[in-house]
């Protein structure tokens, strides 16, 4: 069985996270996200999110690819990720394009996919900021 590993924030999930998802699915056989918590997102990553741990987490294992959530705690838990869960792959978007490309000594495969252009939670957050939350739709 092939293990796939990512890692993200995932909050306010949108279209780009579900192709994101399916597409590592489509690399193994058993997808693992590990979700970054709120803990790890305010102090390591400057990211304030709107929905919780417990809520984004309950958001992913509904996802038909996603097999298991895990926390992220920490930047460096990637290797013994690798080594606990039996990664063979290690996948996530390529606007971190050959951050992780250390993993690759752990014996495991690294995968750098395309972002789904327009979206982002960000960018979700500030259309409704901006009054313009009507989104894409008619
Ligand atoms: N992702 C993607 N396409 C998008 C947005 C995100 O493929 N349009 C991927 C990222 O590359 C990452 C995963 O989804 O592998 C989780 O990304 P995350 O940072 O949680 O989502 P963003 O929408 O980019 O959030 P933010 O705006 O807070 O950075």
């Amino acid at each position: 069985m092939k293990r796939v590993i990512t890692y993200g924030t995932f909050d306010l999930l949108h279209y780009g996270h579900i192709a994101l998802l399916k597409r590592a699915k489509e690399l193994g056989d058993y997808l693992i996200v590990a979700l970054s918590t709120d803990e790890f997102n305010s102090v390591e990553k400057n990211k304030h999110c709107y929905f919780s741990y417990e809520q984004r987490k309950s958001l992913l294992e509904a996802i038909r690819y996603v097999d298991l959530v895990i926390p992220e705690e920490s930047w460096e838990q990637k290797v013994s990720d690798a080594h606990e869960y039996h990664i063979d792959t290690f996948v996530i978007g390529d606007d971190w394009k050959g951050k992780f490309d250390f993993l690759k000594d752990e014996g495991v495969e690294v995968v750098y996919l395309s972002r789904t252009p327009e979206i982002s939670s960000t960018q979700i957050k500030k259309a409704f900021s901006d009054g313009k939350g009507k989104g894409n739709c008619s």
